[in-house]
């Protein structure tokens, strides 16, 4: 059995243990704000945080979070006013919304680790979050916004 903590309350799996979070959070916990993308590791759109870092959930086996923290887009506040989150309202951010949990994630581990980072930071650390849309240049602007006005979210 794996024991973890999902959005503050404690959770158990009795499944196979190399299904992938991500197929748990949305087909047995009825969590859909996390995103099915690519299945593979390479478009972000099942990002969620593990211990408060941003990971793939389509790549991460059940296994992995035993005892951890998983937090999903519905764990990263309890009203939708997650820094971040007022501004990709405030902005604009999203056209289609399919990739917006997953970046909004990925925004917010780098937040948390590095309150106020550089261009070239947002930049390198948000190249893994696709966006058929193509919203990088809101998404960047929403990050930098959310820098600007204050410390660590
Ligand atoms: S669905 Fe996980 S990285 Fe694309
Ligand atoms: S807003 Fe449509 S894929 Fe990003």
């Amino acid at each position: 059995m794996v024991k973890l903590t999902l959005n503050g309350q404690q959770r158990s799996f009795t499944g196979a243990s190399d299904m992938p979070l991500l197929w748990w959070l949305r087909d047995e916990i009825g969590l859909t704000g996390t995103k099915f993308g690519c299945g593979a590791g390479l478009c972000g759109a099942c990002t969620v945080h593990l211990d408060g870092a941003a990971v793939r959930s389509c790549q991460t086996p059940m296994a992995a979070v035993a005892g951890r923290q998983v937090t999903t887009i519905e764990g990263l506040s309890a009203t939708g006013d997650h820094p971040l989150q007022v501004a990709w309202r405030t902005l604009g951010v999203p056209q289609c919304g399919y990739c917006q949990s997953g970046q909004l994630m990925q925004a917010a581990a780098l937040l948390r680790r590095t309150p106020h980072p550089s261009d070239a930071q947002i930049r390198a650390t948000m190249d893994g979050n696709l966006c058929r849309c193509g919203t990088y240049p809101r998404i960047r602007a929403a990050i930098m916004a959310v820098s600007r006005a204050g410390g660590p979210v």
